[in-house]
């Protein structure tokens, strides 16, 4: 399925919807044309809210010929007046808007195939000002609501459809089963895009791709690359090489699970770089942040480049780049053939001349994970936090040291413990020691001692743009600085971060 993007916040948001009814959608901008869309032989189309007016000037438009191509099309919101506008409806600023929730209400003389199998009565989300004050010519209205008497109409012959309200939010009950009714009854389109079918139809893809060539891949310890690399190998086994460059910044065990799992568990080619050294030598003396920054990324390079190297000539390279980051950099049009330059730590070199394998292309994170459950990778890998590339160099204020980054990575193994005890490891986006650079002054048995305090950062958020403190219960904080003071001989504070972002940022560097 097609969504056509107009704009609207929640456009990202149809098209997961779409996905988790196990029919796979796609992203596409409302500018393409009927010709493009019928290329793509899409099952059905969904035209997207938008945040403007349809009569505003610039105001996104669809090629009018999409309504002629026979394919089943709902409009939503700004889409289904869009619907209205080029299908001989009306659409008018009635002076009533509706933001939030509102009563709809199907007419159940209608015969809808839209809320079929629903109550009469349903909440719906709405966001507009304009509303349709006149169906296209030849739909029948088979909802209203308060304020917009035309809140859904449908088209059966020429198969289109519209709702005013948004069916893809949760604050819409009934949302989900709108959409399945659109998509199993009238676009037909089965629910048979599962896990076990992404993974299928990437091993074939793979196959195709690279044939009996070799293949590098970087494993950074996070879903992504593990899931990508697990998946190249199903597709061509030992044609698959992993290289793992160890920088001694992972927590504590993860480099250890990352080389279990995939030479001990799945019997994957690995090298296991122990850099360990050179990175500490590399960050010898330095404590600006984004001189860490620069300093490991530079190191990782070369690092990959001399394993790389060593293994002659690779032609492709896997890449763990997502359906969002496909999205971001606006669109799927071109398949990009050399690296880009965004790439963080664990990025490569720009000037490698590979051709990316990216078999993660079309999917958005939590698809990710369900391929990555399918494939069998342990539940710490699947579901584990976001991590940043410079690992614990950017949780030690100041220079990193080996002494410091022990003392980091056991306080931080015990918060890791607890709160996964806890049960909150999956609900907190992060959760996290630091390591400040001062000291103060405590006392532990009769003596006097003079060692760092500990921070402990644990957030919520949905995207990491924003986050708030998360309220961990006063029992668990109480079990976590106990274990720390006593089990780090180091650390003799533990205070807590009660910042959100903004004014601060998720991490300390
Ligand atoms: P901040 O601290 O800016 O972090 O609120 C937002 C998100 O980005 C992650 N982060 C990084 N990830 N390399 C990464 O790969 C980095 O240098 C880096 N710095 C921050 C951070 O963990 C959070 O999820």
């Amino acid at each position: 399925m097609l969504v056509l993007d107009c704009g609207g916040q929640y456009a990202q948001l149809i098209a997961r919807r779409v996905r988790e009814c196990r029919v796979y959608s796609e992203l596409v901008s409302h500018s393409i044309s009927a010709a493009e869309a019928r290329a793509r032989d899409p099952r059905a189309l969904v035209l997207s809210g938008g945040p403007a007016s349809v009569y505003a000037e610039g105001a996104p438009q669809v090629d009018p010929g999409l309504f002629e191509l026979g394919v089943p099309t709902l409009g939503i919101c700004y889409g289904m007046q869009l619907m209205a506008q080029d299908l001989g409806g009306r659409v008018e600023r009635t002076g009533v808007s509706q933001f939030g929730k509102t009563e709809i209400r199907a007419d159940s003389s209608a015969d809808s195939e839209l809320f079929k199998g629903l109550p009469p009565q349903q909440t719906g989300w709405m966001s507009h000002r304009d509303s349709v004050a006149a169906a296209p010519t030849g739909a029948r209205v088979t909802a209203g609501s308060p304020a917009a008497a035309i809140a859904a109409f449908e088209d059966p012959e020429r198969l289109l459809y519209g709702v005013q309200f948004h069916p893809e939010v949760v604050h819409t009950p009934h949302g989900t089963e709108v959409l399945k009714n659109f998509l199993y009854s009238v676009a037909g389109a089965p629910p048979a895009w599962t896990a076990a079918a992404v993974i299928e139809e990437q091993v074939e893809r793979i196959r195709a791709q690279v044939g009996s060539e070799r293949v590098l891949c970087a494993l950074s310890g996070g879903v992504d690359s593990a899931v990508a690399a697990l998946l190249v190998h199903k597709a061509v086994g030992d044609q698959l090489v992993c290289v793992f460059v160890d920088h001694g910044l992972l927590r504590k065990d993860e480099a250890v699970n990352v080389v279990e799992t995939f030479e001990g568990h799945f019997h994957v080619p690995l090298i296991h770089v122990e850099a360990q050294d050179r990175f500490l030598a590399r960050l010898e003396g330095i404590d600006d942040p984004e001189d860490k920054r620069k300093a490991i990324g530079a190191e990782f390079i070369r690092v990959f480049e001399e394993e790389s190297n060593r293994l002659g000539k690779i032609r492709h390279l896997v890449q763990g780049t997502l359906y969002s980051d496909v999205i971001e950099s606006g669109g799927d049009d071109s398949v990009a053939a050399t690296i880009k330059s965004h790439h963080n730590v664990g990025g490569l070199p720009e000037d490698m001349e590979m051709e990316l394998v990216e078999p993660l292309r079309l999917l958005f994170k939590d698809e990710v994970r369900r391929v990555g459950e399918e494939l069998g990778l342990p539940e710490q890998m699947v579901w584990r936090q976001p991590f940043p590339g410079p690992g614990l160099a950017i949780r030690i204020i100041g220079e990193v040291t080996r002494e410091r980054l022990e003392i980091l990575r056991e306080a931080d193994a015990i918060l890791q413990e607890e709160i996964r005890r806890a049960g909150l490891y999956r609900e907190l986006w992060q959760s996290f020691a630091v390591l400040p650079a001062i000291r103060s002054v405590g006392v532990q048995g009769d003596e006097r001692t003079y060692g760092y305090p500990v921070v402990i950062r644990a957030v919520t958020s949905d995207d990491a743009m924003t986050a708030d403190w998360a309220r961990l219960p006063y029992d668990l904080l109480e079990t976590i600085s106990s274990r720390i003071v006593n089990e780090v001989p180091a650390v003799n504070r533990v205070v807590l971060d009660i910042t959100s972002k903004p004014p601060s940022t998720i991490e300390w560097e």
